[in-house]
């Protein structure tokens, strides 16, 4: 039987053409054309040309045989992120195809991020042979913070998969202001590194807003600079030269997964300098309608019940409860919290700031809590990279976000 792989099916998931077919409407994807083929490389495959496709129009979806893989045009590379449709869900669960369960599209953010690591595996690869450079990046760690190592961990992973040039400082909690100065000066004096980011939060006695003045703003891997956050702000400002991760990995998600954003009611929970503010500010450039909701909103339940996107970023593990969501609602779940769950090994299991499953039942699309935002960040990270590394060689940056259309 030829089997297909694309938009609605995991990367590793191959379903029957009708089943396939299904999942890519469901996916919203309206196939135009759908040609069963061969050829001398490839003895059968399809491909199916869609409507709703990346950026330039419409693209191809190959059949994803590992082994049909490299002989197919890199198509596949444009394709907008995989999402699980309602029909793979129903197979989970046991149901047949033919009774696909309601609920909301999952937005898969693992394999969106694997699928932009590839890409910058590419782009990593093209500095070096084509311009001699590889793209450096530098990680500060402060402390022993549990969830701090383990991002740090993850970072650094990530950037030594993807073949850059890797600097570690780690400092005890007791270390000083001006030694933590001293380490951002010299890194901002290596060549070797086009990235610096210092893992927040630092300790009660160091001002964290004089250490991140310090980072070069060539180097401001996070995008936490006045001037990129300013340029981010501003109406007709320049391209900021890096964008927030987590913020530009929650626009990275509703893009490829096709999500509309123009003159959509957007409601952001959170306000902070790394989540909230930047991701309102990106909403808005794509001309969403936002409100940003804190501590002191009032009535935050009336907010986001008229929310077509909801962003929820507080770090409450599931405050938002499914009823808040409008039917159809498309819901980014940023938090990363732990809850009791006595019959897990580890005791305690991770959530979001949303109950999902109250909210799977009534959104449209939603992300998971773990695998929605937290892979992309760290994708926009390397990204964030590889464009600094660009600017530094004097080549154009790839985008960090779509072009607001409005006045
Ligand atoms: N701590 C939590 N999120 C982030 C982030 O995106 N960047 C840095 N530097 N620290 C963080």
């Amino acid at each position: 039987m030829l089997l297909m792989n694309g938009p609605g099916l995991r990367n590793d998931e191959h379903k029957d053409i009708d089943t396939f077919k299904l999942c890519m409407a469901e996916s919203g994807f309206q196939i135009k054309d759908f040609l069963e083929r061969s050829s001398d490389k490839v003895p059968k495959f399809a491909t199916a040309t869609c409507a709703a496709g990346a950026a330039a129009g419409s693209f191809v979806v190959p059949p994803l045989r590992p082994d049909y893989l490299s002989e197919l045009s890199p198509a596949s590379l444009l394709a907008p992120g995989f999402v699980r449709s309602r029909t793979v869900l129903a197979e989970e669960k046991g149901e047949t195809s033919s009774q696909p369960a309601a609920g909301a599209r999952i937005i898969d953010g693992k394999s969106v991020a694997a699928q932009i690591r590839a890409e910058i595996r590419s782009q990593v690869d093209d500095l070096k042979s084509q311009h001699g450079t590889t793209p450096g990046l530098a990680v500060v760690l402060v402390g022993n913070r549990t969830d701090s190592s383990t991002y740090v961990r993850m970072k650094k992973r990530a950037a030594d998969e993807v073949g850059f040039y890797s600097v570690d400082r780690t400092f005890p909690e007791s270390v000083t202001e001006d030694q933590l100065l001293a380490c951002v000066h010299e890194l901002n004096t290596d060549p070797k590194v086009h990235g610096i980011l210092v893992q927040l939060p630092l300790p009660q006695h160091i001002n964290e807003a004089r250490v991140l003045e310090a980072i070069q703003v060539d180097k401001d891997v996070d995008g936490f600079s006045a001037q990129n956050i300013g340029n981010l702000c501003l109406r007709g400002g320049k391209p900021p030269l890096a964008l927030p991760c987590t913020p530009a990995g929650c626009i990275e998600l509703l893009q490829r997964s096709e999500i509309e954003v123009s003159g959509k009611e957007a409601v952001v929970i959170g306000r902070s300098n790394i989540v909230g503010m930047p991701v309102a500010h990106l909403l808005q450039s794509m001309d969403a309608t936002v409100t940003v909701c804190h501590s002191r909103s009032k009535d935050l339940a009336a907010h986001v019940r008229r929310a077509d996107i909801v962003i929820a970023a507080i770090g409450r593990a599931e405050m938002v409860p499914g009823d808040w969501i409008k039917p159809g609602a498309t819901v980014i779940d940023v938090g990363v919290n732990s809850k009791p769950a006595p019959e897990s090994k580890k005791g305690y299991k991770l959530c979001g700031d949303v109950d999902f499953d109250g909210a799977v039942k009534v959104a449209g699309a939603i992300t998971p809590v773990p695998g929605g935002v937290g892979p992309m960040t760290i994708a926009m990270l390397l990204k964030n990279t590889v464009n600094l590394a660009r600017h530094a060689q004097g080549l154009p940056r790839l985008p960090l976000r779509r072009k607001a259309t409005g006045t």
